[in-house]
């Protein structure tokens, strides 16, 4: 691995992989359980905006999470926090409280069969007339947008024409993907020899950490975007990344996200799905190459 000084621009490692704000804070006492009537609240707001569909069995998860936000903006129980979210009393707090609710979960080279079937089944066959550009659509904090950043850097090398673009609903991951820094224990799949060529090892205050290369950060870019609503303006791509993110919607959210998602891509492009989704009764617009793997027909 190349080294890397604070120079770098990396910034220091926040929370995100540590500290996430879930602790109970000392000396303050803990809120009352959450009731059935204010749980049903949350679902519906979360599935309202986000599509996600939280179990009736997660209110332990739910209270995990944000049990600490009660504390810290002194509501009492989890209906008063759920009044303060909804009458905009404290903007960003809604955010936040999105941030904690979504499941964040991701590695480098995460289904590696995935990174081999884009090197060697799609790459040497892509339409040279426009960059080949790949979207993560629920990147979290960055790392399947740096794996393909990596894989095709490798097999196309930096001097072509291609671009990695990641989104996330939650504002928090999208800060660590941004930064592209990480804790050296996240290097742990990344292949030894790409750990050399493409990741800047962090050297005294950084130590214990990595920095993607820059000439990868440069290729890749983020926005916040909620697969959930109207997307914006962001064009067409020839490969999309749709995993671990299906498995939070309802059939009928999968239906509206895969539609909008289709809109956005090129003739015949590609779409993986992590090996526990599929597209069954989602639509029948795709070819199924593979388990996980689709093509647009
Ligand atoms: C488990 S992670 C998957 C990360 C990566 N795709 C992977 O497979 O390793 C799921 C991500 O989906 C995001 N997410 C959930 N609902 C979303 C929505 N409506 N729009 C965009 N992202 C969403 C979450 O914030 C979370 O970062």
């Amino acid at each position: 691995m190349k080294s890397a000084s604070d120079r770098d621009g990396a910034g220091s490692v926040r929370s995100g992989m540590a500290g996430n704000g879930r602790a109970a804070v000392p000396g303050v006492a803990a809120p009352a359980p959450i009731t059935a009537a204010e749980f049903a609240r949350f679902q519906s707001w979360l599935h309202r905006i986000s599509g996600i569909s939280l179990a009736d069995h997660k209110k332990t998860l739910l209270m995990g999470r944000l049990g600490k936000r009660l504390a810290a903006t002194g509501m009492h129980s989890y209906g008063d926090y759920f009044d303060l979210l909804m009458n905009g009393a404290r903007p960003g707090e809604l955010q936040l409280a999105i941030d904690l609710l979504t499941t964040n979960e991701t590695y480098f080279f995460r289904e590696p069969a995935h990174f081999d079937f884009l090197a060697t089944q799609i790459l040497p066959h892509r339409r040279e007339i426009d960059p080949l550009r790949i979207w993560s659509a629920a990147s979290s904090s960055g790392e399947e947008a740096y794996t393909a950043s990596m894989v095709l850097a490798d097999t196309l090398g930096l001097g072509q024409r291609w671009q990695v673009f990641g989104s996330d609903l939650s504002a928090r991951v999208l800060d660590t993907a941004r930064r592209g820094h990480y804790p050296m224990t996240r290097a742990e799949k990344i292949p030894q020899d790409y750990l050399k060529r493409f990741c800047l090892k962090g050297t005294g205050p950084q130590e214990g950490t990595f920095l993607m290369d820059r000439s990868l950060r440069e290729r890749v870019s983020f926005a916040q975007i909620n697969l959930n609503a109207n997307l914006p303006d962001i064009g067409m791509f020839d490969v999309v990344f749709l995993r671990n993110v299906m498995i939070y919607f309802n059939i009928e959210t999968k239906r509206q996200v895969v539609s909008r998602i289709i809109a956005h891509m090129r003739p015949r492009a590609w779409l993986f799905v992590s090996h526990s989704e599929n597209l069954n009764g989602v639509t029948d617009q795709f070819e199924a190459i593979k388990p996980s793997i689709y093509r647009l027909k």
